[in-house]
């Protein structure tokens, strides 16, 4: 089965949207990198629809105790009910719990034009 959910000019970096694949919804997320990414759309804490999170970054420590970096910018996926967050560009790895993963779809891009495609989700 395959079907297209998307264009890829719908999305800029940094951006997702909602979209549905084989009965089932699924979050389309650009990251920075302009790659395109998709994941169930359904938060595995209390169920929140991913796509009314954000695509931002997170801090992550470093060799200095209590000092941060901001890194990630448009690939961490924070689900909007109670901020869980997962690395688009890790296969949807929870940043708290590295064990937990969002399902993520296999996805294909059909260039159509120089500016425009079809991203295709299959299985
Ligand atoms: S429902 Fe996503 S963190 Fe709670």
């Amino acid at each position: 089965m395959e079907k297209v959910v998307a264009h890829t000019d719908d999305l800029a970096p940094g951006e997702m949207m909602e979209a549905e694949f084989d009965g089932r919804p699924v979050v389309i997320c650009r990251a920075s990198d302009g790659d395109f990414h998709a994941f169930t759309n359904l938060c595995p804490h209390q169920g929140a629809p991913l796509s009314k999170g954000q695509l931002c970054g997170a801090p992550e420590p470093t060799d200095e105790i209590g000092t941060y970096n901001y890194k990630n910018e448009g690939n961490i996926l924070r689900c909007p009910w109670h901020g869980r967050e997962f690395n688009i560009k890790d296969s949807g790895r929870m940043l708290a719990n590295e064990r937990q993963k969002l399902r993520e779809y296999k996805l294909s891009v059909e260039e159509l034009s120089v500016a425009d495609g079809n991203i295709i989700l299959y299985k």
